[in-house]
């Protein structure tokens, strides 16, 4: 089984709705005795709360399910996911320095995204639907190509 973590700062807005639409789609596949996801969030702002309401209505509206509640990023999370998948340059330096280490799997979400390198998944937080919806096309879109590289790295086909 090979372990995904999806990190952001809050752990209310992109990383859970990473987590959900990795989940999602993972199902349509029909992967999911091969992947698991979590995510957690560099703070520990909202450490046992829901998504934000606003990230449950944009889930909602294009149809994927989401549940998850606030967790902070934990300095043994770096030994249990092979892959730790973070939105943001700030979002890098903080998880880097939450493991005292920069380990292998650990990359920015947009990097598996064709032209992608070094992009961000822009915190939505402080702005209106639009921005979730935003938030939502862009890490759909960079998903379908992490999850051809999972493919191609961790299954025989
Ligand atoms: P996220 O967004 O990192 O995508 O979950 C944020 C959520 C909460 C806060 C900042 C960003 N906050 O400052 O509470």
């Amino acid at each position: 089984m090979t372990k995904i973590l999806f990190v952001c700062l809050g752990n209310i807005c992109r990383s859970p709705l990473a987590e959900a639409i990795f989940n999602h789609k993972i199902r349509q596949y029909g992967l999911e005795s091969h992947f698991f996801a979590d995510s957690a969030g560099t703070s520990n702002y909202h450490v046992g709360d829901r998504p934000d309401p606003r990230t449950i209505r944009v889930a909602g509206s294009r149809k994927v399910p989401i549940a998850h509640l606030g967790r902070q990023l934990s300095p043994d999370d770096q030994h249990h996911f092979h892959h730790i998948l973070v939105m943001d340059g700030s979002n890098l330096r903080d998880a880097i320095a939450r493991f005292g280490a920069h380990p292998e799997g650990l990359r920015l979400m947009r990097d598996f995204e064709p032209g992608g390198q070094g992009l961000h998944v822009p915190d939505p937080y402080y702005g209106d639907m639009r921005d979730f919806e935003a938030c939502f096309d862009i890490l759909d879109n960079a998903m379908e190509h992490f999850i051809a590289f999972l493919k191609e790295r961790h299954l025989d086909t």
